[in-house]
């Protein structure tokens, strides 16, 4: 996978949100390829952050893709109002409880792309990777948590780079790492076969964004 391009992706939930639309702008300028922005429910998660209001705040700032990551329970409930806000990707969980039902996953990813976006699937850390060998071909976009989701700036957990590599053998579109990632544990990933690294504190606590985002790159 040496030839593709690297994307990188700052994570908005280590920002300064009393400036969200310069920092957007920052970061934008700074080389950033998507935003990522994680929505959390308190139930998915124990944390609470950010709806489809803000969503569509960050879109009207900027002129990236906005990539979304739904730490939710019920992300089937809102994927419209997710996508009407200007999400251009769509990640859901494979854990989470309203998708379980057999079918509901499957016509979720359907959703997410016949409303005009990219549809993303991700795991936590404890999820085996044959979890999402049955919807492979519904995929976009893999997000593989490298923490447990909820919290920025936590450390990355190095179990999580065979976990990439097995994924990388079965599926050639998107293949994105969140949680923990810098220059050091990015570089890992990448050689695992990561194409996309998403940074939060890494990228949003650096003295430059622009030099943050380009170690990423490697
Ligand atoms: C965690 C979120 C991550 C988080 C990453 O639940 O999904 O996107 O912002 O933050 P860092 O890069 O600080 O680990
Ligand atoms: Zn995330």
């Amino acid at each position: 996978m040496g030839s593709r391009r690297i994307l990188v992706a700052p994570s908005l939930l280590a920002c300064d949100f009393s400036r969200l639309a310069d920092e957007v702008q920052q970061v934008q300028e700074a080389g950033a390829d998507w935003l990522h922005v994680d929505v959390m429910d308190g139930h998915f998660v124990p944390n609470l952050t950010i709806g489809p209001v803000i969503v569509e705040a960050i879109r009207r700032s900027s002129r990236i893709p906005l990539d979304v990551h739904l730490m939710i329970s019920h992300p089937e409930q809102y994927l419209k109002a997710f996508i009407d806000a200007g999400s251009h990707y769509v990640t859901v969980h494979v854990e989470a409880p309203g998708l379980r039902t057999e079918g509901v996953l499957v016509n979720t990813l359907e959703t997410i792309r016949k409303q005009g976006a990219r549809a993303g699937l991700s795991l936590r850390p404890r999820t085996s990777p044959e979890a999402l060998r049955p919807f492979l071909s519904s995929l976009d976009l893999i997000l593989v948590m490298s923490v447990d989701p909820g919290f920025g700036g936590q450390a990355f957990m190095p179990d999580m780079i065979p976990k990439v590599r097995q994924l990388r053998e079965w599926f050639v579109g998107d293949l994105a790492v969140d949680g923990g990632i810098n220059a050091q544990t990015g570089r890992q990933m990448r050689q695992a076969g990561a194409n996309v690294l998403v940074a939060g504190t890494y990228v949003f606590h650096s003295t430059s964004y622009h030099e943050a985002i380009r170690s990423l790159r490697g």
